[in-house]
């Protein structure tokens, strides 16, 4: 356990993002019943990501992290979750052939209620109220009592995260997420891509792949391997009490505290301050946690967390997720990498082009371009090449739903149609197309990775 660190030694730093209940002695209660549920995951669980992260930070594998900005109590259903798992899986198979490494597959679901705001209060029309900070604190409804925060919140986002951590484990262990099957969608995505031929190449290749494998005997059936998956969740620590009633010390190793609302978590751009609350919870626990990067971070800084966070520098404890906007990454980016090479420090690099890219369009959608969002994954890669580095992973805020939040795409969505189905409940979304169509474009990135011998094929190393 790290020194003078317990599950609550957070409540005693200043503290960012924190919802004012109008009776705190109800959050107590919903406290207590909560520290009184079981686990959601298990601490062997997130043991297992934080070995598979390890390999990232080796350039042995890589890291696909994608999932809703903000899950909600009004589109939880099967449908929604079958649908960005099978997108998120779907990407996996042409990464994994890409890279011909692993994919670590971690889902922003089954947890991912928060969000922290730039603004305490939201005013419109003279009426001031609290702004919406995510279903796990109020509603987004522009009504007094809807956004007047309400700790029942957090007993309704622990129950939905356990339903959604079921399916999940059913999907991923089930035969849900046969290799074969998961292509043979794609395939299907390929063929009604208006842009099938920038595609066709790829994906023609891991039907040879997939053919020669079942030609051997190797298929779902046969192989356990090809049938089923590993999947992780993850979401952004913003709700210590949250954490802190879920904390729980490994019964099969005492001492060691670990979150168990999910896998992974993650500390935000706007709560990672050194002596903050937030960065006093995470460092105690032992889940693997990933640490977000803006352009205002500087090299000094980042070594500082880094030393807070992993000071035992261990491979896959720490990912540093840069989210630095398409036209900064190339400027502040190599800077951070240099400094953590410098001083040896063994973290996975992550990419989320997401939050550096969102723009208010005319219409008053918030929206994001699909052409920027790639054109940030690119230079990332383009930084880690140059740094003789290994890009280790992306971020992205997406869903399987056939939604029209981000502009762009081979669908050519336009800022006219974001109205059409523009559902999200804060951040805009890549829909299921525009999310597998990213995939390719990575995953030729990943191949050129491997050609130029950065990333490791295993066993075939030596060969090409
Ligand atoms: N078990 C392997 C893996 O998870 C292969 C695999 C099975 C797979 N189903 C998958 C890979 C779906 C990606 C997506 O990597
Ligand atoms: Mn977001």
């Amino acid at each position: 356990m790290a020194r003078d660190w317990t599950a609550r030694s957070w409540r005693d730093k200043p503290i960012q993002q924190v919802p004012t209940y109008p009776d705190p002695r109800r959050v107590t209660a919903v406290e207590d019943e909560l520290a009184a549920l079981p686990p959601l995951v298990f601490a062997g669980e997130a043991r297992r990501l934080r070995a598979s992260l390890a390999q990232v930070a080796k350039g042995k594998a890589f890291l696909l992290q994608g999932g809703d900005c903000a899950e909600s109590f009004e589109e939880f259903s099967a449908n929604t979750i079958r649908d960005t798992f099978r997108v998120i899986l779907q990407m996996a198979v042409v990464m994994t052939y890409g890279a011909a490494c692993p994919v670590v597959k971690v889902g922003r679901m089954a947890g991912q209620f928060a969000k922290p705001r730039s603004a305490p209060m939201e005013e419109i029309d003279g009426v001031s109220l609290p702004s919406y900070r995510g279903d796990m604190v109020n509603g987004m409804e522009f009504q007094a009592a809807t956004r007047t925060p309400d700790p029942e919140r957090l007993l309704r986002v622990y129950h939905q995260s356990a339903a959604t951590l079921n399916l999940l484990r059913a999907f991923a262990q089930g035969g849900y997420a046969d290799l074969f099957q998961m292509h043979r969608w794609t395939l299907d995505f390929v063929k009604g891509s208006p842009q099938a031929e920038r595609y066709e190449d790829m994906a023609n290749r891991i039907t040879e792949a997939l053919g020669f494998m079942e030609a051997c005997g190797l298929n779902g059936e046969s192989v356990s391997q090809l049938r089923e998956t590993e999947f992780y969740t993850s979401h952004e620590a913003l709700l210590l009490n949250y954490e802190e009633a879920l904390t729980r010390e490994d019964s099969t190793r005492p001492g060691e505290f670990y979150s168990t609302t999910a896998h992974m978590l993650w500390i935000g751009d706007r709560t990672r301050q050194l002596d903050g609350a937030h960065i006093e919870y995470m460092r105690g626990i032992r889940n693997p946690v990933g640490l977000k990067a803006g352009p205002s971070m500087t090299p000094d800084e980042l070594l500082r967390l880094i030393e807070a966070l992993d000071p035992n520098n261990d491979a896959g404890r720490l990912t540093v997720i840069a989210r630095m906007g398409a036209d900064a990454v190339e400027e502040h980016l190599p800077a951070l990498v240099r400094a953590t090479k410098r001083e040896g420090r063994n973290v996975v690099w992550a990419c989320d082009p997401m939050h550096g890219n969102t723009v208010k369009a005319s219409s008053g959608f918030k929206t994001r371009s699909f052409d920027r969002i790639l054109r940030e994954v690119r230079g990332f890669f383009a930084v880690h090449q140059a740094e003789g580095t290994h890009a280790g992973g992306v971020h992205f805020e997406m869903t399987g739903r056939d939604v029209t939040e981000c502009i762009g795409g081979a669908q050519a969505i336009t800022e006219a149609r974001l109205g059409d189905r523009y559902h999200t409940h804060c951040d805009p979304r890549l829909n299921a197309h525009q999310a597998l169509e990213l995939a390719f474009l990575i995953s030729e990135g990943l191949k050129q990775e491997r050609t130029l011998g950065k990333l490791a094929a295993p066993g075939l190393a030596a060969v090409s």
